[in-house]
């Protein structure tokens, strides 16, 4: 097969997304496939009309990319591509969205509000401690965790300097204490759960990309009770929002409160494929190699 595997991009994850796309091409190319890398510009189109791949495998992440407007893209140009398709990527990539999608169809998540981050200088929106994260970005980029100690939200006359400024709107959530878990859908199955451990902090740009800042504990050792609703929700939500080929969905537990502590953050429609990222240890976990994986998603996007 020819191959473009779509890479980098404008988002704020574009260095993910390299590594992602690289990674990527390196194991078709080994697997025998004829691989163009597009670094994708506003030009996108037209290179892949004059490359003509039998399919792209898109390795972009953030907007734009995993957000529906490469997908309707490729939809016109009548290209097959990996991953979920439009529909999918605009509501994915909104968390407040995802939340409208799922939790009525009983997916437990925490209870958000949109705020404008100008209303941040004035008072809190929600008792602390709480999170702010920009509604449509990926690899915590701009996520900030307020608490008694911070200095965010604060009247005007304090420091509040913060990632979140460059954001105009922004989702704020209760801050559900605990541990952080991730299960990924591959195949149409979730067979496995991560935990992670930031070394310090909370798993955040620096603990998820740097080796040694993140201890990943797969299988996680969590209560069976646990564990099954982990799969049960990924497979869910990746269900309930239409997600094709893999999608990883990444929650919090509050270990306190047993089965009512676990929450839903979100499903990521395009997870990382790097060489720390998450499926790929999932995969391994399950018997199949990145090489394998990577065929496994080409092939369900023909
Ligand atoms: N947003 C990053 C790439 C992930 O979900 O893995
Ligand atoms: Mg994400």
């Amino acid at each position: 097969l020819h191959v473009a595997v779509l890479m980098g991009g404008w988002s704020a994850e574009r260095e993910v997304s390299l590594m992602s796309g690289n990674g990527v091409a390196d194991a078709l190319e080994k697997n025998g496939h004829q691989v163009s890398r597009v670094d994708m510009d506003r030009n996108v189109a037209m290179v892949l009309d004059s490359i003509k791949p039998d399919v792209v495998f898109n390795a972009l992440h953030g907007c734009p990319g995993e957000d529906g407007t490469v997908q309707g893209m490729l939809d016109l140009m009548q290209i097959p591509y990996t991953h979920s398709g439009l529909v999918t990527s605009v509501i994915a990539i909104d968390k407040e969205l995802t939340k409208q999608q799922l939790v009525p169809a009983g997916i437990p998540m925490p209870k958000g509000t949109i705020v404008s981050s100008a209303s941040l200088f004035e008072a809190d929106p929600l008792p602390r401690p709480y999170v702010l994260k920009p509604v449509n970005e990926g690899s915590s980029v701009g996520v900030a965790i307020v608490t008694d100690e911070s200095n965010y939200g604060n009247p005007i006359g304090k420091d509040v300097a913060g990632p979140w400024q460059e954001f105009d709107e922004l989702l704020a959530e209760p801050f559900i204490k605990g541990r952080e878990m991730t299960t990924a859908v591959i195949g149409g199955k979730a067979l496995c759960v991560t935990e992670l451990k930031p070394v310090k902090g909370f798993y955040d740009y620096d603990a998820k990309y740097t080796e040694g800042l993140t201890t990943h504990v797969c299988p996680a050792e969590i209560p069976e009770d646990i564990e099954k609703l982990c799969l049960d929700y990924a497979l869910r939500a990746h269900e309930g929002l239409g997600c094709k080929g893999t999608s990883r969905t990444d929650f919090r537990w509050d270990d306190e409160l047993g089965a009512d502590g676990l929450f839903v953050l979100e499903t990521n429609t395009q997870p990382g494929m790097t060489p720390l990222s998450l499926v790929p240890e999932q995969a391994k976990q399950m018997g199949i190699s990145y090489e394998e994986l990577v065929e496994m998603i080409v092939r369900e996007a023909l």
